[in-house]
């Protein structure tokens, strides 16, 4: 068993100790895996790209339908006095929004609140060995639904996928629709053709990665070519380089693909470029000069 959690998690209007927060078996989220999420990356104490995160809950919750529960306002404020709570510094902050309790039935109850939980858990940055040998990943044939932009709890494909790349002795799988490449399990995903940048267009496929449109946002100010298009099975095995992303694991190099090595087998020239542009963007942010 886990050892007891007693941070301090918010459940529906409510603080209190993570041990003490109960959710009643009637939960569509038990159920069903009828809600939504978002992950949220804090440094130094400050919520990173928040007002994208609340862009991306509100695009997510209007996906499935569920009313958001509070407005902008609220969720800044909740956020961050249970960032507070819990000590500030590096988190990773969980927010889930289920369509609330109701007997089982699949069409949605008549009137019922929206259950919603936040917890924070601590962040931990990326080892100096998974930052200088990178990461190995295999291709999967991705399985899941056709709203892969709705940030959904029900993750069982995800779950199944990833599980399959942990077995192979991989970090991640990385996802192939129809000849296309469209994401990680849980990143999003890069590759590098002879100096550019290249990751595919947002679209129901692929989750809009907060982490994703930064590092786009990075390369066109640092004059980085980049394109967001199409990368078939064949170019993700003749990049030069390959790259995930995601707010809890930053920027990942993937140096062995399919038991290969990618370019040299080592990160590549370019993430290192993007790497530390994006270590100097929590800077800034932790700094205050950047969100
Ligand atoms: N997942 N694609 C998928 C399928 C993801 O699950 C994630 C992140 C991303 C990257 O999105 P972002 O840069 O906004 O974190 C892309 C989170 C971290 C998770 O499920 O824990």
């Amino acid at each position: 068993m886990s050892p007891i959690n007693t941070s301090t998690v918010y459940l529906n209007g409510q603080y209190m100790p993570q041990d003490q927060a109960l959710v009643p078996v009637t939960d569509r989220g038990f159920i069903f895996g009828d809600g939504i999420y978002e992950v949220i990356p804090v440094y130094g104490g400050r919520l990173f790209r928040l007002e994208e995160h609340l862009q991306r809950l509100s695009n997510s919750l209007a996906g499935v339908r569920i009313d958001n529960p509070l407005s902008n306002k609220e969720w800044s404020q909740t956020l961050h006095e249970l960032v507070q709570k819990n000590g500030g510094g590096e988190q990773s902050v969980y927010l889930q929004i289920t369509r609330g309790q109701a007997p089982r039935d699949h069409a949605f109850p008549d009137d019922t609140t929206p259950t919603v939980l936040i917890s924070t858990s601590p962040l931990k940055a990326a080892s100096t060995t998974l930052l200088e040998q990178g990461v190995s990943a295999i291709t999967l044939e991705d399985i899941r639904w056709k709203y892969c932009h709705i940030k959904a709890i029900a993750l069982l494909p995800n779950i199944l996928l990833r599980q399959q790349a942990v077995d192979a002795g991989a970090q991640e799988a990385i996802l192939i629709r129809a000849g296309l490449i469209t994401e990680g399990a849980a990143s999003n995903l890069f590759i590098v053709k002879d100096n550019t940048i290249i990751t595919p267009a947002k679209g129901p496929f692929l989750l809009p990665g907060i982490t994703r449109d930064l590092m786009l946002e990075l390369a066109a100010t640092n004059a980085m070519p980049y394109k967001e298009t199409d990368i078939t099975a064949a170019e993700l095995f003749e990049a030069d380089e390959i790259w995930l992303s995601s707010s809890t694991k930053e920027i990942l190099s993937v140096t062995h693909l399919d038991d290969a090595a990618v370019g040299d087998g080592k990160p590549g020239p370019v993430w290192q470029r993007m790497h530390a542009l994006y270590q100097a963007y929590k800077q800034a942010l932790i700094a205050g000069t950047a969100n």
